[in-house]
C-alpha cells in the first residue's frame, strides 16, 4: 500500500509523534510505502511532498510542530481539491489518505472521501473540541503550558496586589480555560459557552479583597465574551478563512475590571506559546496510538473514518459524524469547577 500523510490547520503538540507512528507501523507491518505532503492540501494539490522512511522521520516523536509544515486552504482550492481527488490519487499513486487535522480539516477530508477518495482521518487540536473523540492530543500539553503560567501569575499578583487576567486559546469551546483554570485555581473561568457577568467578577475580586486575599487570577478563553448589557464589548469580525477575529476580550476585560475595582489588573495573553514546544507524555501517546489505528483501518479498508479515544480505547468514528458539531463544554463539567462565571 502507498499512504498519503498530511498535516492541516493549526500546528499542535503531537502531529510528528503521529506521523512517526504511522511510518513506522505501515513500513514495519505492512511494507507499505508512504509520501508526506507538504503544507496541507496545499502539497497535495501542487506536487509538493516527500518519500518518509524510518531515517525521515528519526528523532521527531518529542518534537513540537510538524515537519511536514501545515497551512490553512482556501475554499476555492478545497473545491478544486474534492473535483480533481480521483486524479490526485491517481498522480500520487496512494491508496489512502491521511490527514491529520482539526476541524476544518476533518470537513475537507468528509469532502474528499464522498468525492471518492480513500481517506482515513487523525484529529487533533489543542483546543479539544472535536465532537465523537473524548480528547484530542495536543491538549494536555496546552492546558500543562496555561496551568503553569497560572501557577506563575498567582504569586506575582499577590506580591503586587494585582489582578492578573490570562487569556487561554478555544475560540468557540472552552476546554483549556476550564481545565488550567481548575488545575491553576483560578479564582475566576469564563467560557465561550457561558457569557458571563462582570458585575460577578467584580463582586469576587472585592471580597476576596475584603478578606485580606489582595489578588486574583482569572482565566478566560479568547471566545469567552461578556453578557449583553454587562460590558461594552463587540464581538469580532469574519477574516477571510471565515474565523473570528477576537479583539482581546483578555485586554479588554483587565481594563474594565482595574475601572470598576480602582485596582491594578494586568491581562496576560498566552497565545500560541499553548501550541509550540514538546507534548507531554500523554499526547504523544495518544498520537502514537492514533498513527498506528489509522494505519489498521487504512488496511481494512475503513475509509471515510477517523480515529477517535472513546473512554480508553481508540475507535474509528465515521467523518460524517464528527464534523456535525464541535464538542463544547456542557453545563455538568462547568458545575464540577467552582468558578465558572
Ligand atoms: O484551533 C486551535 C487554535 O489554537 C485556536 O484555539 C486558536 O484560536 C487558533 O488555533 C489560532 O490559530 P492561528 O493563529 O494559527 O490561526
Amino acid at each position: 500500500m502507498r499512504i498519503g500523510i498530511l498535516t492541516a490547520g493549526g500546528d499542535c503538540p503531537g502531529l510528528n509523534a503521529v506521523i512517526r507512528s504511522v511510518v513506522h507501523r505501515a513500513m514495519a507491518e505492512h511494507g507499505d510505502e508512504v509520501i508526506g505532503f507538504e503544507d496541507g492540501f496545499k502539497g497535495l494539490l501542487d506536487g509538493h511532498y516527500r518519500p518518509l522512511d524510518l531515517n525521515a522521520v528519526s528523532g521527531i516523536l518529542a518534537r513540537g510542530g510538524t515537519i511536514l509544515g501545515s497551512a490553512r486552504l482556501e475554499r476555492g482550492r478545497l473545491r478544486e481539491a474534492a473535483e480533481n481527488c480521483r486524479e490526485l490519487a491517481t498522480r500520487y499513486g496512494i491508496d489512502v489518505l491521511i490527514p491529520i487535522g482539526g476541524e476544518g480539516t476533518l470537513t475537507a477530508a468528509r469532502l474528499l472521501s464522498d468525492a471518492g477518495m480513500p481517506v482515513v482521518g487523525v484529529p487533533k487540536t489543542i483546543d479539544n473540541d472535536i465532537h465523537s473523540t473524548d480528547r484530542t492530543f495536543g491538549f494536555d500539553t496546552a492546558v500543562g503550558v496555561a496551568t503553569e503560567a497560572i501557577d506563575r501569575l498567582k504569586t506575582t499578583a499577590e506580591s503586587h496586589q494585582r489582578v492578573m487576567v490570562v487569556e487561554v486559546m478555544g475560540r468557540h469551546a472552552g476546554w483549556i480555560a476550564l481545565e488550567s483554570g481548575m488545575a491553576g485555581g483560578a479564582h475566576g473561568i469564563c467560557l465561550p459557552e457561558r457569557p458571563f457577568e462582570v458585575d460577578k467578577l467584580v463582586k469576587m475580586v472585592r471580597e476576596r479583597f475584603e478578606r485580606g486575599k489582595k489578588f486574583a487570577v482569572i482565566c478566560v478563553a479568547e471566545g469567552a465574551h461578556p453578557a449583553a448589557g454587562s460590558m461594552d464589548y463587540r464581538r469580532g469580525e469574519i477574516d477571510q478563512f471565515g474565523h473570528e477575529r477576537f479583539l482581546g476580550i483578555g485586554n479588554r476585560l483587565a481594563a474594565e475590571l482595574e475601572r470598576r475595582l480602582g485596582t491594578e489588573a494586568k491581562p496576560v495573553i498566552l497565545g500560541h506559546v499553548q501550541r509550540g514546544g514538546t507534548p507531554t507524555a500523554y499526547d504523544r501517546v495518544l498520537a502514537t496510538r492514533f498513527g498506528w489505528h489509522a494505519v489498521q483501518a487504512a488496511h481494512r479498508g475503513e475509509f471515510g473514518k477517523m480515529t477517535a479515544l472513546r473512554g480508553n480505547a481508540v475507535e474509528m468514528v465515521p467523518l460524517a459524524e464528527a464534523v456535525t458539531q464541535l464538542k463544547t463544554v456542557p453545563e455538568s463539567r462547568m458545575v464540577e469547577a467552582e468558578s465558572v462565571f
